[in-house]
C-alpha cells in the first residue's frame, strides 16, 4: 500500500510509474500530482456510469478509442475494473508500438480483462476483434475525425455511454472557409475569417454542435462541460452522451438547417445519425 495521501489503497503503484505519474522512486512531484489530479477528475465522471451499467447488466464492455498509451483505460481497469471479472476494456489505436506496450504492461500488471487492437476507429467499427454490443465508448483526444469515426463506432454498437473529448477537427473549418463567401460574404459574421484563431475556434464548436445535435438525433441526452484543470490541453470540452430515448426529431432538423444555412450540405454524411 502506498503512504502517498493521493495514491487510493487498491491503486498499482507500478502502473503509476509507467504512466509517469509516479517518479522512478515511487514519489510524486508538484508536476505528477497536478496530471493526478486531472485524471481522478476526468475519472470520477466515468466511474458512475460504469457502475450503472454493471449494475443493470451484470456486465461491462468499453472501449476506448485512440488510446494512445491507454492510461485512461488502464486508470479505469485499476481504480474499478480490475475486481470485476465481467468488465472488458479495448483500446484501439493505429500505432503498433504503442499497442504493444499496452499489451506488454497489461501483461505485467495481470490485467487480464484488457485488449489492445491495432486498428484505426474506422476499421473497429467492422472488425471481430470487438464484440456487435459494447457498453461504453471514450475518445480521449482522438486525432482530428477519429472522434467522429468513434460516434459511429457508439451508434453502431449500441452504446448505453459515450464519453467525448475532441481533439480538433479540421474538415468543417475547411469546407466553412472554401464556402465563406457564399454563407457569410454579405453579413457581418465575415469577421470570423479575420484572425485565425477564430476561425479555428468557431470551426471547432461546429463541430462539436453537430456532434451533439447527431447525438441527440439517435437518442442521447447529452451533457458539454468542461474538463476543469486540464491545462496540458486547450482541447477541453468534454461530452457526455447516455443513450435515453429512440431518437429526437427536433435535434435532426436543427442538425440539418445548420448543414444547409451555412453551405457544409457536403458533411451530411460525416454527421449522419
Ligand atoms: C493525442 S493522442 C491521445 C491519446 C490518449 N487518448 C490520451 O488522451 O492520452 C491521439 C491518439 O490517437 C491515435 N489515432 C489517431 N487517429 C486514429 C484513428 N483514426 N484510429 C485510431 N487511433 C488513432 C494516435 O496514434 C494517437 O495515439
Amino acid at each position: 500500500m502506498s503512504l502517498i495521501p493521493e495514491i487510493k489503497p487498491q491503486q498499482s503503484v507500478e502502473l503509476l510509474k509507467e504512466l509517469h505519474i509516479l517518479t522512478r522512486d515511487g514519489k510524486i512531484n508538484q508536476d505528477t500530482r497536478r496530471k493526478l489530479k486531472q485524471v481522478y477528475h476526468l475519472y470520477q465522471f466515468i466511474e458512475p456510469l460504469m457502475a450503472d451499467v454493471l449494475t443493470e447488466k451484470g456486465s461491462l464492455t468499453l472501449a476506448d478509442h485512440g488510446a494512445g498509451k491507454s492510461y485512461l483505460g488502464f486508470i479505469l481497469y485499476d481504480l474499478f475494473l480490475k475486481d470485476k471479472p465481467a468488465a472488458y476494456v479495448y483500446g484501439v489505436e493505429t500505432r503498433q508500438d504503442l499497442v504493444d506496450k499496452s499489451v506488454d504492461l497489461a501483461k505485467r500488471l495481470g490485467f487480464d480483462g484488457m485488449s489492445f487492437l491495432n486498428l484505426t476507429v474506422e476499421q473497429s467499427i467492422t472488425s471481430d476483434a470487438l464484440p456487435p454490443q459494447v457498453d461504453i465508448i471514450t475518445a480521449l483526444h482522438a486525432c482530428n475525425t477519429a472522434t467522429d469515426d468513434a460516434i459511429r463506432f457508439a451508434l453502431a454498437k449500441d452504446a448505453k455511454y459515450i464519453v467525448l473529448v475532441p481533439c480538433c477537427q479540421a474538415e468543417v473549418a475547411a469546407v466553412l472557409r472554401q464556402k465563406k463567401n457564399e454563407t457569410f460574404g454579405k453579413t457581418p459574421l465575415s469577421e470570423l475569417w479575420r484572425h485565425p484563431i477564430h476561425t479555428r475556434e468557431f470551426g471547432s464548436q461546429l463541430t462539436n454542435v453537430l456532434r451533439c445535435l447527431q447525438l441527440e438525433a439517435r437518442g442521447y441526452q447529452v451533457t458539454v462541460t468542461e474538463l476543469v484543470g486540464w491545462e496540458h490541453s486547450m482541447k477541453n470540452e468534454l461530452i457526455i452522451a447516455k443513450k435515453t430515448s429512440k431518437g429526437k426529431k427536433a435535434a435532426r432538423e436543427r442538425q440539418e438547417s445548420i448543414l444547409r444555412e451555412l453551405n457544409l450540405e457536403e458533411l451530411r454524411e460525416r454527421f449522419a445519425y
